[in-house]
């Protein structure tokens, strides 16, 4: 049969274009890197203090090529026949860590962008430990060097084969066991960026189910899904509602993780997957921004990419995870202004703004999450406006119930470099979503409008303990930077993994 040509999903479609290529790309700890194969070796090099022995030019002669060492500056050095030698920053020696050898490995990864094979030499750590240090090199590398190119028929960017890594001082197998840290987180975050960077009419929210289904059997986790009829069973009228101005169906799919000894508690993820957001009947008006609403599963991805590093990391809590997946379209069928849409459990919301849909979905999907007894919920959502607006591309909201889980969060944020910031739950404003006709509004008031959303969510939280994450304005990149790639980022995929790994009940 003749396949329509815009049908996206091939028929054996298992997993994600990054999977393939960030397996295909292997990371080698060794005493000397074999200058003969690689195209490019990149020396870390400290703004003060002795340069690298090997490096045979001084301070000065590098000012004059405008090189200070500062985090993020490379100095490209052709010499001969041999692999480009890259000088890379990483500022002062006293301040080097985890998360400037990652900002290294990802500046000297791009500066090294016509090499398929690198080298980086790390003189020293820092505060960093061996395999700490590996597994910050190794994801700084392989971040930076992804490119979403399925599409183009000659992608022009070379793809990384081979990373050696040559840490000064490292005991080899423990800078060996996180390099293989490394290599799962990478492939996790850009695999949720592949699947935000994929177009809406690529990845549907059907799509969605099918991919989670073939990551779930590769990875170890298991994956329910649910179509139309069996939401509607659930009475989940979050995600129905929105979806009602749809040609696609909706889906809520369900992801456990089960951890092979005793649990030490359980853990629940929601995700925010609108595969699109026109806006609907509130339309979005026309604007580049809107190109990026393909991205507003950001959230789902994230969680549904964790999933796919609990089992390498044998992660001892039982996690669960609801990805709420629709898109959000105007139609003769679309839900209105002034509809009331029932959650799950029967809280009724009234509808003042069909673009304040994350939340009508994520209502579902919290409700569940509490129904299936978990110990604490984090959710993930590219939510609101008023979070880019806030703290920019680089800093995520974070807003939450719970004095131990935002500092669980917060901690995995510092570790993995996806920064966030923490926002007010100032309940005095909760009454901006109280509605004359139903248990609540969907819209608050025109200020602060990632804490409104986040109260709306709390409401469905209720006492357990809860961190939620605001993602719109870190869910994309508009260029290169550091191991950002230009478009999807991944955000929130390593900062998940890094509190589910952790995971026990009460702290
Ligand atoms: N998906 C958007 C939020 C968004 C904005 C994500 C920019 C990424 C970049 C969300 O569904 C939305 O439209 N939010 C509205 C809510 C408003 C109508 C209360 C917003 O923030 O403007
Ligand atoms: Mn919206
Ligand atoms: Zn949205």
């Amino acid at each position: 049969m003749t396949r329509d040509p815009n049908s996206l999903i091939p028929d054996d479609f298992t997993a994600t274009p990054s999977l393939a290529r960030s397996d295909a790309a292997t990371v080698a700890v060794v005493d000397e890197l074999d200058e003969s194969s690689l195209g490019a070796i990149g020396v870390l090099v400290t703004s003060d203090g002795e340069l690298p022995a090997g490096v045979d030019l001084d301070r000065a002669a590098l000012a004059r090529s405008g090189f200070e060492a500062k985090p993020g500056t490379t100095l490209a050095l052709p010499y001969g026949s041999g692999p480009l030698l890259v000088l890379v920053g990483v500022g002062p020696g006293g301040e080097l860590g985890a998360n400037e050898l990652r900002d290294a490995a990802a500046a000297f990864a791009r500066a090294g962008s016509k090499s398929a094979r690198i080298g980086i030499r790390v003189p020293s750590t820092g505060s960093a430990d061996a395999a700490g240090a590996a597994q910050a090199l190794t994801e700084g590398a392989l971040l930076a060097r992804y490119r979403f190119d399925t599409l183009k028929r000659e992608p022009k960017d070379v793809a990384l084969e081979r990373v050696e890594l040559r840490i000064d001082g490292a005991d080899a197998s423990q800078a060996t066991s996180g390099v293989d840290v490394g290599l799962v987180t990478a492939r996790a975050a850009n695999l949720a960026r592949d699947l935000a960077n994929s177009p809406p009419g690529h990845l549907t929210a059907t799509g969605m189910a099918d991919v989670a289904v073939a990551l779930g059997e590769r990875f170890g986790f298991d994956v329910e899904v649910f179509d139309r009829q069996q939401l509607i069973e659930l009475g989940c009228g979050g995600l129905l509602g929105v979806n009602r101005g749809s040609a696609e169906e909706p889906r809520m799919v369900k992801l456990r993780y089960t951890p092979d000894g005793e649990s030490t508690g359980h853990l629940g993820l929601v995700g925010k997957g609108i595969m699109y957001d026109s806006g609907g009947i509130s339309l979005k008006p026309s604007d580049p921004m809107h190109l990026l609403m393909k991205m507003d599963m950001g959230g789902a991805a994230s969680v549904l990419a964790a999933f796919t590093a609990l089992r390498d990391f044998g992660a001892t809590a039982k996690v669960s995870g609801w990805l709420m997946c629709t898109d959000n379209m105007p139609s003769g069928s679309a839900y209105k202004l002034g509809d009331v849409l029932t959650a799950r459990g029967g809280t009724t919301v009234e509808v003042k703004n069909t673009d304040a849909e994350g939340r009508l979905v994520m209502m579902d999907g919290i409700v569940l999450a509490n129904e299936d007894g978990v110990d604490a919920i984090v959710d993930i959502a590219t939510l609101t406006g008023s979070a880019l607006m806030s703290l920019g591309q680089i800093t995520a909201a974070l807003l939450g119930n719970d004095e131990t889980m935002l500092g669980e969060v917060e901690r995995a944020a510092a570790a993995t470099d996806e920064q966030v910031w923490r926002l007010p739950l100032e309940r005095r404003y909760r009454k901006q979503l109280d509605s004359e006709i139903a248990d609540l509004s969907n819209l608050g008031g025109p200020y602060a409008g990632a804490t409104t959303a986040a109260l709306f969510l709390a409401h469905f939280v209720g006492e357990t303990p809860w961190a939620h994450l605001d993602i719109a304005g870190t869910m994309q990149s508009d260029a290169d930077d550091s191991w950002r790639s230009k478009g999807a980022t991944g955000f929130g995929t390593r900062i998940l993994i890094e509190v589910a790994r952790g995971f026990r009940a009460n702290g």
